[in-house]
């Protein structure tokens, strides 16, 4: 692919020059992307309406996919290892997922009532993750923390909400840099990821005020950093001698491990958020957790929380959802395709090492993410060191090769990511650290 790109001649060119080469040569293999791009910004503000698929000098468009591989507007095949940010773990044309899909629309999709798959995806879930003894349905990760965290308030009586810096929990609970303007106007206090002894004090201070503890059991948007179970069961204890609910944000972990991450760790947060993956493709927000909670949301309850939303249940998602959850992925499936992520990021790291880089993959399982910092990292302040530069670099030499990644370093694997894929994605990301060897950061003695 990209025969007609011009070859690279690096010599002792700076960070910039070799920036701005790659981009260049990308800028001409993709000509009917940017044409694309630029008749987008007509009506969409920056030709673009998700922030995260916005990137220099211009986004990819892509056409189509197959298993886990994805064609853009010039042609080009790439392995994808964006996977729609983890939604993607069924690959691109599920065959059982597909026709269950077609089986929905063909007897209708907008039935207005209960339809016959709701109840057995709820009882699916349910059954599989420990935490969740009920649960609710909704249409994105986003709406799915708004709704636990407004009743862990609610319930509570209390107001504030402990998060953690650099957190992403949807659009408007954006932690990163500082936070959004855009973000709920929820009192939130903030502690550092995996700091057990001070997020501890620090609950242990808001006492009577907290409501809930938001966390990720590993944080994925911000940079792949697994917490340590030590700090998870520390917050399990705080919390409830606080008397606040301790809400896991499992919509991307859930997909990490067979009964999601508190299942891993044996810890049973009050609620627990679901969301991506679950959708088998379609939007997908589901929020569960103890009974005596979520059974707040019984309608015939005499003091229910009336929970609105017009395709909470709908076809689509609870079909694909379903159908993908129940028949796809299998306890095997989950182990073969997380322990495949795990072998990735072992020979990632390895060949950073061999090639003195410094760098890290971070992550678990089928969820990482390449830094160039140095290791280990346990929170996310160190990460900040990274010259962005050079993730924008790798990112450009990537799809260059052949490999659809996320900007900011993530690879997220789908189930028909296979050995040979995982081999050819090696030797690329070897050739790339041989080529830019010479304005690679060094690992420190
Ligand atoms: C941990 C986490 N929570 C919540 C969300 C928001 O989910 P959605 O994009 O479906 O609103 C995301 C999305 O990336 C996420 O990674």
């Amino acid at each position: 692919m990209f025969d007609d790109a011009p070859s690279v001649h690096l010599g002792n060119a700076s960070l910039d020059a070799v920036l701005a080469d790659a981009r260049q040569r990308f800028t001409a293999a993709n000509p009917r992307s940017l044409e694309r791009h630029r008749d987008a910004a007509r009506a969409l503000p920056g030709g673009n309406t998700r922030a995260v698929l916005w990137y220099r000098p211009f986004p990819l468009t892509l056409v189509s996919g197959d298993g886990c591989r994805v064609t853009d507007l010039d042609g080009h095949d790439y392995v994808d290892l964006v996977s729609e940010y983890s939604a993607g773990l069924y690959g691109h044309s599920d065959r059982t997922i597909a026709a269950a899909l077609k089986e929905a629309i063909d007897q209708g999709l907008l039935l207005g009532a209960p339809n016959r798959y709701e109840a057995r995806y709820a009882e699916a879930l349910v059954e599989r993750f420990p935490a969740i003894e009920r649960i609710r349905f909704c249409n994105s990760g986003t709406e799915a923390n708004i709704m636990a965290l407004s009743a862990a308030r609610a319930i509570s009586g209390r107001s504030k909400i402990l998060a953690f810096r650099e957190g992403y929990h949807g659009g408007v609970l954006t932690f990163a840099h500082g936070g959004s303007p855009l973000n709920l106007p929820f009192p939130f206090v903030f502690a550092d990821y995996n700091d057990t002894e001070g997020t501890v004090r620090l609950i242990e201070e808001l006492a009577d005020d907290l409501a809930a503890v938001i966390i990720e059991p590993m944080m994925g948007g911000g940079g792949c950093i697994p917490a340590n179970r030590s700090f998870l069961a520390a917050l399990r204890e705080a919390t409830t001698k606080a008397g606040a609910y301790l809400i896991f944000d499992e919509v991307m972990t859930s997909r990490l491990a067979y009964r999601a991450l508190h299942g891993v760790h044996g810890i049973n947060p009050d609620f627990v958020t679901l969301g991506k993956y679950l959708g088998g493709g379609a939007s997908f927000g589901a929020f569960g957790g103890r009974a005596d909670l979520i059974d707040r949301f019984d309608p015939a309850s005499p003091n229910a929380f009336s929970h609105g939303g017009t395709f909470n249940n709908n076809i689509l998602s609870m079909a694909g959802g379903f159908t993908g959850f129940t028949q796809v992925l299998t306890e095997q499936a989950s182990a073969d395709f997380n322990a495949r992520g795990d072998r990735m990021r072992e020979r990632m790291n390895a060949a950073l090492e061999a090639h003195d880089i410094e760098g890290v993959v971070l992550g678990r399982g089928s969820l990482m993410n390449l830094h160039f910092v140095a290791g280990p990292v346990e929170t996310p302040a160190p990460l900040d060191r990274g010259d962005p530069r050079l993730l924008a670099l790798w990112h450009v030499e990537m799809l260059l090769r052949g490999f659809h990644a996320a900007p900011r370093g993530m690879m997220a694997l789908s189930l028909p990511y296979g050995n040979a894929e995982l081999d050819a994605f090696i030797a690329a990301f070897e050739d790339f650290l041989a080529t830019h060897k010479s304005i690679l950061p060094r690992r420190k003695a």
